[in-house]
């Protein structure tokens, strides 16, 4: 073993170590949240825009920096669930039963970020296949026309496959449950971030849950915006 695998390994066997991973995770974790959120208002500007929006994502540094994203969320989301598991067996291991009262508190709330953390996890298995992977849908389908009628080239029609997918009302409905769910686990993990790097004073705190919170609805609302608008308000061609 070299001395950088027994550093790490040293510090995934502290409970800091791992509560560090599920932070840095998180950070990772909720900026993508905040970046694919603002992206997909771009759905307002229209279909090119959305649609030009979409082909950078897939064309950037020629194919290769999508794949990078992937690469790189794939890893903060095995490396934040990994190290939650971790943390709460040992947790679990180490409680003593004089601390049942003193963790019930503490243990409640971490029952329910798991059970809001394996719903979204399910949601995000749906989404990648709804999406990504297009299961059900041909891809061939989905032509932008304008850009084809432009250029003589075609390429994937994103706008009108979201607004597709989102007149069906149980995919609605299910998508606003879902990033629900995911904003209650939002506001709770922002909280937790500012705990685990230390800046949780007493005078800090009523700052921290109000940002959290306040950073957890602005989420919710852009995510839940797009279903409303074409389930609602039939926005779309
Ligand atoms: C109204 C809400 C949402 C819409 C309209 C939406 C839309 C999309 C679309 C169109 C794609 C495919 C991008 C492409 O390949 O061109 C995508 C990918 C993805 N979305 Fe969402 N999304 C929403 C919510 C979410 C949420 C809440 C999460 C996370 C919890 C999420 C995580 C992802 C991930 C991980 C990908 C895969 C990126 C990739 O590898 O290509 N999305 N989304």
């Amino acid at each position: 073993m070299n001395a950088l695998t027994r550093t790490a390994s040293a510090y995934w066997a502290s409970s800091i170590g791992k509560k560090l991973v599920v932070a840095i995770t998180g950070i990772v974790l909720v900026l993508f949240l905040a970046g694919h959120m603002t992206g997909n208002l771009l759905l307002f500007a229209g279909r090119e825009a959305f649609n030009d929006y979409a082909q950078f994502l897939h064309h950037s540094l020629h194919g290769a920096g999508i794949w990078i994203a992937r690469l790189g969320l794939l890893a903060a989301l095995f490396l934040h669930i990994a190290a939650t598991i971790a943390l709460t067996r040992q947790n679990r291991a180490a409680r003593q039963p004089y601390e049942y009262n003193n963790t019930i508190q503490a243990s409640k709330s971490s029952r329910i970020m798991i059970w809001t953390g394996l719903t979204i996890l399910f949601f995000v298995i749906y989404h990648l296949m709804h999406y990504t992977i297009h299961a059900g849908n041909s891809y061939e389908t989905y032509v932008d026309p304008a850009y084809l009628a432009e250029t003589g080239e075609s390429r994937h029609d994103a706008w009108k496959m979201v607004i597709d997918g989102f007149r069906v009302w149980y995919v609605s409905i299910f998508y606003i449950i879902s990033m629900t769910v995911l904003c209650s686990h939002l506001g709770h993990g922002v909280a937790s971030i500012f705990q685990t790097l230390g800046f949780n004073s007493k005078k800090s705190r009523p700052f921290i849950e109000r940002f959290s919170w306040g950073y957890t609805a602005v989420i919710w609302l852009g995510f839940v915006s797009i279903p409303v608008a074409i389930l609602i308000f039939r926005y779309g061609y």
